[in-house]
């Protein structure tokens, strides 16, 4: 194989980036005695390297027998030596990352390799101090989850960030998911500079300062969950400066609040899937007696999930005297089983 042997080590680092942009080198850089080596690409001769380093006369390029050691590239390749080929095929490759907390999987009886899966992912995932393994499903009126700390720093609460914004997540006490992202952002963009808009199960508050960051208009972000609330707030401060919006945090029972402001809302945002539901009565008294839109989340399995969250919505709202006008979106939000879904209907409602 062909390297650039180079014995002035504190340039090797810039000749390597120029080599890496230029797409010349199959990289990384190799210590060997008191030089340095970069491995070339075939293509490369001594006058492209000219070009390219005029300043650099005495870079040489030698052709050595040299194994290039196969760098981990995912935490499961870590795992390898350790982890019977059935065993790591049972472990996800993909997991939950919040801030520097990873939240990830592993089928009950392999719980006594945890350990070793945290540290692997550790390893990989340089700015992750903190694993943890789900220790059951999303439960209960706050929608947390156990989790089982399996390595690095026994800690609960991180700093997320999402286009730009931070979010303080208390991954033990409060809802959060990562994945949402995209979601958050996107409803985000659907609200207009004047709206006042209902975020009915706020959590932490994403859609709220999306909302907000993106509109001048006003949200009302309610949970039922103190810890969430406090965190809310906590993180409305921390984007102050990116606010154009006005955000009213409200911790109570939506339904609670939906007896002392009625007939008030552009829009209503209802991320509670499991029972959301239960709530559409609450929503269509939030929303403006004209009609607006409402975001409703629900899960749905497969087959024609969507065409289910369509029908079950409009069954709802009919049930209240009211009338969808036109199902402006219906998509999948994300995948939360085999085939089952998190869905999303925009709805225009009269
Ligand atoms: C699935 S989480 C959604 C969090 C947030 N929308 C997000 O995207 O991250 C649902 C939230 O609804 C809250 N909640 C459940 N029942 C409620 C109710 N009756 N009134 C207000 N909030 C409620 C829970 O505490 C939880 O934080």
């Amino acid at each position: 194989m062909k390297f650039l042997v180079i014995s002035n080590k504190r340039m090797c680092q810039g000749i390597y980036l120029k080599l890496k942009r230029h797409r010349l080198t199959k990289g990384p850089i190799i210590r060997n005695d008191d030089k340095l080596l970069i491995p070339l690409n075939n293509s490369v001769d001594l006058i492209t390297i000219r070009r390219l380093f005029p300043e650099c006369e005495e870079l040489r390029i030698e052709e050595k027998d040299y194994l290039i050691p196969e760098r981990p590239r995912s935490f499961k390749d870590l795992l390898k030596n350790v982890l019977g080929s059935d065993e790591l095929k049972r472990i996800p490759s993909s997991f939950d990352i919040i801030g520097d907390i990873a939240i990830i999987e592993i089928p009950e009886d392999l719980m006594n390799r945890a350990e070793e899966i945290g540290k692997a992912i550790m390893r990989i995932h340089t700015r992750v101090k903190t694993v943890y393994a789900k220790a059951g499903r999303v439960t209960g009126e706050y929608r947390t989850r156990k989790l089982t700390l399996i390595a690095g720093e026994p800690k609960a609460t991180t700093i997320h960030s999402e286009y730009g914004l931070r979010f303080k997540v208390d991954v033990l006490n409060t809802y959060f998911s990562p994945r949402l992202a995209y979601e958050h952002r996107r409803v985000a963009e659907e609200v207009r500079d004047g709206e006042i808009v209902v975020d009915m199960f706020t959590g932490v508050g994403p859609f709220a300062i999306h909302i907000a960051s993106l509109r001048r208009c006003l949200v009302y972000a309610v949970d039922l969950n103190p810890a969430a609330y406090r965190l809310l707030i906590e993180n409305i401060k921390l984007n102050k400066r990116n606010l154009k919006g006005e955000i009213i945090p409200v911790n109570a029972d939506v339904r609670l609040l939906a007896k002392y402001i009625r007939n008030i809302a552009n829009r209503v945002i209802m991320n509670l899937p499991e029972y959301s539901h239960e709530f559409v009565g609450t929503a269509l008294t939030l929303l403006r007696k004209e009609g607006g839109v409402i975001h409703y989340y629900t899960f749905e399995d497969e087959p024609e999930e969507l065409e289910k969250a369509v029908r079950k919505l409009r069954c709802l709202v009919e049930a209240q005297g009211r009338r969808i006008l036109k199902v402006l979106k219906v998509r999948r939000v994300k995948s939360i089983a085999p085939h089952r879904w998190h869905i999303v209907v925009d709805a225009l409602v009269s």
